[in-house]
């Protein structure tokens, strides 16, 4: 039981004992400074948790803030681990398991993608409906932890539906567009070839990116709701005349933050009634 997922979230509570968040956000590339907007909080760095598995991709600070948004406790994990950095199926669960140890029911995660449509640009929020997984692992191979969830378990409602209609409402209010699409997820770390990405295209997939899949897998496993914000960051490979790079997605990711931190803001309310 040494650095469980129980073990490790008793740790963070003792940092805040009357603290009970019932969300969770998991940040991605360059959405960091939507935790500006969080009050009252204290923040547990990531290295300072026994064996929590720790990102050294730039762009993720890696820490844990336990704070208030709009009066809502929740718990905002800024920064996450990618399976192209070596991350194994134990990293993924316990990152996720100790988020369901500490009481939230709700996972909402943004991450960094790139686009297949070219009507989704860079700076658009997409809206994930569902994904096709073409990471070469899932995070539950291995002997199955009963006290989380069962050996098989379906995957056709991934993207909870009502969470999907409250965030559109809201976007609406806002005059944010947020359209609903497929997620691609590939290892990296390499970017895609256009031959990739235009067979990624037939299979369904409107944006692709590195991360994401193995923690909804591991949520949805052990019961945890979960939605999904991607920020266009870039067109991917083949669609446009720009080669990708890290430092284009990072920029795309930083100005779309504005709106993802009002959506999120606005939205949270609704989500916890
Ligand atoms: N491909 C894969 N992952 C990504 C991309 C991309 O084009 N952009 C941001 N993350």
């Amino acid at each position: 039981m040494k650095n469980s997922p129980q073990v490790l979230s008793q740790l963070i509570l003792n940092k805040r004992p009357d603290f009970k968040p019932k969300i969770a956000i998991i940040l991605g590339s360059g959405s960091a400074n939507l935790a500006d907007k969080l009050q009252d909080v204290i923040s547990i760095p990531y290295h300072s948790l026994p064996n929590f598995p720790i990102s050294r991709v730039e762009g993720h600070p890696g820490q844990l803030l336990l704070g208030y948004l709009n009066k809502v406790p929740v718990i905002c994990c800024q920064g996450r681990v990618h399976a192209y950095e070596g991350m194994q199926e134990k990293d993924f669960q316990l990152f996720i398991r100790i988020l369901k140890c500490l009481g939230c029911e709700t996972v909402l995660m943004t991450n960094a993608t790139g686009s297949l449509r070219k009507d989704f640009q860079p700076g658009q929020l997409v809206l994930i409906a569902d994904h096709i997984n073409f990471h070469p692992m899932n995070p539950l191979v291995g002997i199955n932890d009963d006290e989380f969830g069962p050996r098989f378990f379906p995957m056709d409602d991934a993207y909870d539906k009502k969470l999907r209609h409250s965030l559109q409402q809201t976007a609406e209010q806002l005059n944010i567009s947020l359209p609903e699409g497929v997620y691609f997820s590939v290892l990296g770390p390499s970017f895609e070839t256009p031959a990739e990405i235009r067979a990624f295209r037939i299979l369904g997939a409107d944006v692709v990116g590195m991360s994401t899949v193995p923690e909804v897998i591991v949520a949805r496993h052990c019961g945890l709701k979960v939605a999904v914000i991607s920020v266009v960051t870039n067109l991917a490979s083949g669609l446009s005349e720009e080669s990708i790079t890290h430092e284009g997605t990072l920029h795309f990711a930083e100005k779309a933050s504005h709106d993802l931190g009002r959506l999120l803001e606005s939205a949270i309310e609704q989500l916890t009634n």
